[in-house]
């Protein structure tokens, strides 16, 4: 169990006091030293704290790079009370792949939270609150890095699409809390992993809804998973307004018809869920090769992949420089 820094600085002037009364209750200085310890005390109670964590944490940052960017404000995942798109999102989300109307939007959000839980999850930053994160990225720089323990040791395992556990544990962990995937990438789920669906249409909110329940869809791109194993209770799916403010505001990309990779939105979804960001599986490997660690290294050098370079590694580097977050890449 996590110690919070409220809880232990109170501990700490509680037994300075209990000290300072065996030892000093004679001294001519022991009323003030009293009134001193009261006003701390009573300070540590009212003083709200941004995060638990003994060693600081993202909500605490005085990163002005960084709080001009984060907004706690935006909420990471849909629920049935903060669903409504403005226009501006409407106009984005709903061009990327086809064109959908409103009022299909609202159905769909009606049918989908019949299904699903209704209330919102994590808006629950706090003194008390010091949760870490691993965010697992599929690349092949997890081979042989026996970062599975570390991995583990987080709250929340994070993975995306088809990265599979079975058979890499040493490497990747044996630990899934959350798996980030969206139809086309679907795998079926143990009961308690919580999907979390990437929305790239109206059509993948629709598919969830359909896949936990009648099967009726089939085909979103292609032939897709039509009857999920998951649990229901734990299904949540991504805001579109989130993955419109990741777009802009961490990648500064205008273009419509374009979004952020699952890897980064998964990065951003931890960034803003938990107070500490531990990074893995992102990236080519030290060779500059780039792969899946459950596909093997490649025979032919490919590259370093349409993932390398760009606007997502400069905002990843720029975190990490910043302390924000930490990526571990392999050896
Ligand atoms: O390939 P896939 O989309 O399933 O991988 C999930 C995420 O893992 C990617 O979006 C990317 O961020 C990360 N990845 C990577 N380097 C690789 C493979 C995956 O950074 N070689």
């Amino acid at each position: 169990m996590r110690l919070s820094v409220q809880k232990l600085v109170c501990v700490i002037i509680l037994l300075s006091a209990i000290i300072c009364t065996i030892t000093l209750n004679k001294d001519p200085y022991y009323e003030d030293l009293k009134k001193i310890v009261n006003i701390t005390f009573t300070e540590g109670f009212l003083r709200k704290e941004p995060c638990g964590c003994l060693e600081g944490c993202l909500a605490a940052t005085e990163d002005e790079w960084f709080k001009n960017r984060f907004r706690d404000d935006i909420p990471p995942l849909l629920s049935l009370g903060n669903s409504e798109l403005p226009d501006n999102i409407t106009n984005w989300w709903q061009h990327l792949q086809g064109t959908k109307t409103k009022t299909e939007y609202k159905q769909a959000i009606e049918e989908l939270f019949k299904v699903i839980p209704k209330e919102g999850h994590y808006r629950d930053a706090g003194p008390d609150r010091c949760r870490t994160c691993a965010v697992v990225g599929n690349s092949g720089n997890l081979l042989e890095s026996h970062y599975g323990p570390l991995i583990d040791n987080n709250d929340f395992v994070i993975r995306m699409n088809k990265g599979p556990v079975e058979g890499f544990e040493d490497d990747v962990g044996s630990k899934t809390t959350h798996r980030i995937m969206y139809p086309e990438s679907a795998v079926h789920l143990d009961n308690t992993t919580h999907l979390v669906l990437l929305p790239f249409k109206l059509l993948d909110i629709e598919w969830v809804t359909s896949a936990l329940t009648t099967g009726r869809i089939k085909k979103t791109r292609f032939k897709v998973i039509d009857k999920l194993q998951a649990n229901k209770d734990k299904v949540m799916v991504m805001h579109p307004t989130f993955m419109h403010y990741v777009h802009t505001t961490w990648l500064h990309i205008k273009a419509r018809r374009s979004y952020p990779s699952t890897g980064f939105l998964a990065l951003m979804f931890g960034l803003h869920i938990c107070d500490e960001v531990n990074v893995f599986g992102f990236g080519a490997d030290s060779r500059g090769t780039w792969y899946h660690y459950f596909e093997g290294l490649p025979k032919r050098f490919r590259g370093t992949g349409k993932h390398s370079g760009g606007l997502e590694t400069t905002a990843i580097k720029e975190l990490t420089k910043r302390n924000i977050i930490t990526v571990y890449k392999g050896w």
